[in-house]
């Protein structure tokens, strides 16, 4: 349940409010309804239904032209009645809707987590939403666990590889049980799969900027190929093909048990990574202790030109569940994130900066060292984002 809807058949609408329509006519009012974005929401268990909430409340609070229709997927629904993903779920997502904004799974009472798997994994992988980018920003010194780094400088962005390596679950188990027994969990790295995410980090770089407004230069290629020689060959063979078509990006590459030693000693230097599944999930937990913690990381998963997920990087956290205290900001800047892809870039910065400003005026959950709620911090952030003069 978000926001007090449960049924997947009503929508949120944000209607512009009457003096800033320039006239009531058919045809204004038309023009207006097709540009608005559908978005479908799951906020899914645990501390996810709690900060998807105030993302919503956020994203509503700054009128963004959007329909937003909650799904109950996840754990009480699969306690329910065993569904995880309904029939026909996934193309039903890619077919009615703009973007899918999710918050968490993971649920004590489901410890097989074969929800999560068949949600998460399912959208990532039968949307195949190729690309996780995980933006990596320190909003204010105060919240780096480093001494004296400021925030221009940890700015980077992790392009992890979303639809294979070890991820695909393939292998199997023989023997089971006996002392003779294997487990062969397999490392997938297909030469498309790997050439396109290499592909789209060299075009990240090329087609954002940091906060500061500065050009990013560099993708560094993060692997383990002095161990995993066959996957890791590849990625080195593709990612020096790909460099050459773009002579004006400087490389780097870096094992990833050296990249995790230089994140915690000195990430001043990081641009864009690309990595793939798997380190790319562990660098980025890593990565968020650098801007404040989990609660405060935030993720898109796409696919250029298709519909596109966001989620925060933190999980359901069931410890913290219901009580109020969860961060909300990493979902928050999330939903930024979102409306930016959707071409809102107006609003996603108005809440950008409404999240930078309740960081630095610390209202916050305790996790930043405030002494707000979750829903409290998300007030506080839609009553100021809907006021943010982005002209100031
Ligand atoms: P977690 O991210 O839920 O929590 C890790 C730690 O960070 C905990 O101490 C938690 O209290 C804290 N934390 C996380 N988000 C926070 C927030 N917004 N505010 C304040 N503190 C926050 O990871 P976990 O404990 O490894 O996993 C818990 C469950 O979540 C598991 O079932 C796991 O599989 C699932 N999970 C789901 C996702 C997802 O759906 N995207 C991501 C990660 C983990
Ligand atoms: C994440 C999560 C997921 C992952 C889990 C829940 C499968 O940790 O989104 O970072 O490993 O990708
Ligand atoms: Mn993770």
């Amino acid at each position: 349940m978000v926001n007090g809807l449960t049924s997947a058949s009503r929508t949120w609408s944000h209607h512009p409010p009457a003096f800033v329509r320039p006239d009531t006519s058919a045809l204004w009012y038309l023009s207006r309804m097709s540009s608005r974005k559908r978005i479908a929401v799951i906020a899914g268990d645990g501390i996810g239904k709690e900060v998807i909430a105030q993302a919503v409340r956020v994203i509503q609070s700054v009128g963004a032209p959007v329909d937003l229709t909650p799904f109950d997927w996840g754990a009480d629904r699969y306690l329910a009645d065993k569904t995880t993903v309904p029939p026909d779920g996934f193309s039903m997502l890619a077919r009615d809707f703009d973007a899918i904004l999710v918050g968490a799974f993971g649920d004590p009472r489901v410890p097989s987590n074969i929800h999560a798997r068949e949600i998460l994994l399912g959208m990532r992988f039968q949307m195949d939403l190729y690309a996780n980018v995980r933006p990596v920003r320190l909003m204010d010194a105060s919240l780096c666990p480093l001494k004296g780094v400021e925030p221009r400088g940890i700015d980077f962005d992790v392009i992890r590889e979303n639809t294979e390596g070890v991820y695909g679950n393939l292998g199997g188990v023989f023997k089971q049980g006996t002392p003779d027994e294997i487990a062969i969990q397999e490392d997938v790295n297909t030469r498309k799969g790997v050439e396109r995410i290499i592909r789209f980090a060299f075009e990240y770089c090329l087609n954002h900027r940091k906060l500061d407004g500065s050009p990013r230069g560099r993708v560094l290629m993060c692997d383990k190929s002095n161990a995993m020689t066959h996957a890791g060959g590849l990625w080195q063979r593709v990612f020096k093909e790909v460099a050459a078509e773009y002579p004006k990006i400087e490389t780097g590459h870096m094992y990833v048990d050296a990249l995790c030693m230089q994140m915690v000693c000195d990430p001043r230097g990081f641009d864009v990574i690309v990595t793939n599944n798997l380190f790319g999930d562990i660098i980025t937990d890593l990565a968020a202790g650098l801007q404040g913690g989990l609660g405060m990381a935030a993720s898109g998963n796409l696919h250029p030109g298709k519909t596109s997920m966001f989620e925060p990087v933190h999980g359901s956290a069931p410890t913290i569940a219901g009580k109020n205290i969860a961060n909300p900001f990493g979902a928050i800047l999330t939903a930024a994130m979102m409306l930016a892809h959707l071409g809102m870039k107006a609003e996603g910065d108005q809440i950008e900066r409404a999240v930078l400003e309740a960081v630095r005026e610390k209202k916050t959950t305790q996790d930043l060292g405030g002494t707000l709620g979750t829903a409290e911090a998300g007030a506080w952030v839609g009553e100021r984002a809907a006021r943010c003069d982005m002209s100031a």
